[in-house]
């Protein structure tokens, strides 16, 4: 038996965690053969503590072979000692009128507290992933504070927009998932994401050999993508969770299995494609060692890639002036 990994999550009482905790403890998340330690951090509130007792009774209730240990916490300190993992899901939700960007404010603060405690405990192999939106930059606060930690370990989640792309392709094209491949996005977890469809394929050809409507990708296609977190506020009352949840497995699994395809997280960004150095941006990546990932800075863009990724990229920078005094 592999000796067991150390993941903190963060929100463990909130909608995402409820559908995301059963996946990592069931081994989806690390492998089937690799045990686990959940740590989980709540807001000292006691009706939130008492609500986060109860995922963990559930989490017992499965009796999950993997799940070797189980600790609750209210101090981040406490939750993020020793952690392999922090998986930092917890904060504010928009609510319906919102962009993410709104939350910046309330939920950047939480995001300096974290960042700072997790460079001062966390193991020293910690990779850090950032859920709670706005995403990208949350993600460059928490990094902003690490003295310790590498910079290229702190990452946020935009593959939640990756499978929606893929999704949206393969029901226009009339395949399945799986035939269409290399859709990557870029830029900021927001509606100016870019997700590239002319270097995508279905089948091995291009996407744009496969759906010659031209005016639907670049018009349709891309708005559903950009707004489908909107979207499901508007359904559902509250915002993606089961779907995060899984985005969240897909992160973190092919960030820890080695292999040639590609696939879309936010990073540091130096400089490639356009993207200002220093935000966190998401682009094509490939997993070459566990927990790490290559930048992949050789994807030809057309002119209509290269507006779109200046319009994200200045998204990005709008909120890093936003936040400058949160950056350390
Ligand atoms: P939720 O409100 O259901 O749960 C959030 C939980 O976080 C709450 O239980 C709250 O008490 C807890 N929390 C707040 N501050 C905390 C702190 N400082 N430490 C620990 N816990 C804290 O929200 P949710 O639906 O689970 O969404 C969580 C976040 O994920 C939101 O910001 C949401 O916008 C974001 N999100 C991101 C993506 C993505 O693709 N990147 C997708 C969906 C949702
Ligand atoms: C999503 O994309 O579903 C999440 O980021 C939630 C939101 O606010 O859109």
């Amino acid at each position: 038996m592999k000796p067991p990994v150390t993941i903190a999550v963060t929100g463990a009482a909130g909608q995402i965690c409820y559908s995301l905790l059963p996946r990592i403890a069931a081994g989806e998340m690390l492998g089937k053969d690799q045990p686990v330690i959940l740590k989980l951090l709540e807001l000292p509130i006691d009706q939130v503590q008492k609500a986060m007792r109860g995922v963990a009774m559930e989490l017992e209730d499965c009796a999950f072979p993997l799940l070797q240990g189980l600790s609750l916490h209210a101090e981040a300190a406490d939750a993020f000692k020793g952690a392999n993992w922090c998986l930092l899901v917890g904060s504010k939700p928009r609510t319906k009128g919102m962009e993410r960007a709104d939350l910046l404010k309330d939920n950047g603060k939480i995001f300096v507290e974290q960042g700072k405690i997790i460079d001062e405990v966390a193991a020293s192999d910690c990779r850090v992933v950032v859920v709670g939106n706005p995403c990208n930059t949350n993600c460059m606060i928490a990094a902003n504070q690490a003295k310790r930690l590498p910079k290229e370990n702190f990452t946020a989640m935009t593959r939640l927009d990756q499978n929606r792309a893929r999704t949206q392709l393969a029901k226009k094209a009339g395949v399945k998932v799986t035939d269409v491949e290399n859709i990557i996005i870029y830029g900021n977890h927001s509606p100016t994401m870019y997700a590239n469809f002319n270097n995508a394929k279905v089948k091995g050809k291009a996407v744009t050999e496969v759906i010659k409507d031209r005016a639907w990708l670049e018009g349709e296609f891309l708005a559903t993508v950009g707004k489908r977190g909107a979207a499901i506020i508007e359904a559902r009352g509250s915002s993606s969770a089961t779907s995060a949840a899984n985005a969240c497995i897909d992160h973190v699994r092919t960030l820890t299995t080695v292999g040639p395809d590609l696939h879309s997280i936010v990073v540091c960004s130096d400089g490639s494609y356009g993207f200002a150095k220093g935000v966190w941006a998401s682009m094509a990546v490939k997993t070459v060692a566990y927990g790490k990932y290559e930048v992949i800075k050789d994807q030809p863009l057309t002119d209509f890639c290269k507006a779109k990724i200046k319009a994200t990229n200045d998204e990005l920078v709008g909120e890093r002036d936003t936040v400058k005094e949160m950056l350390g």
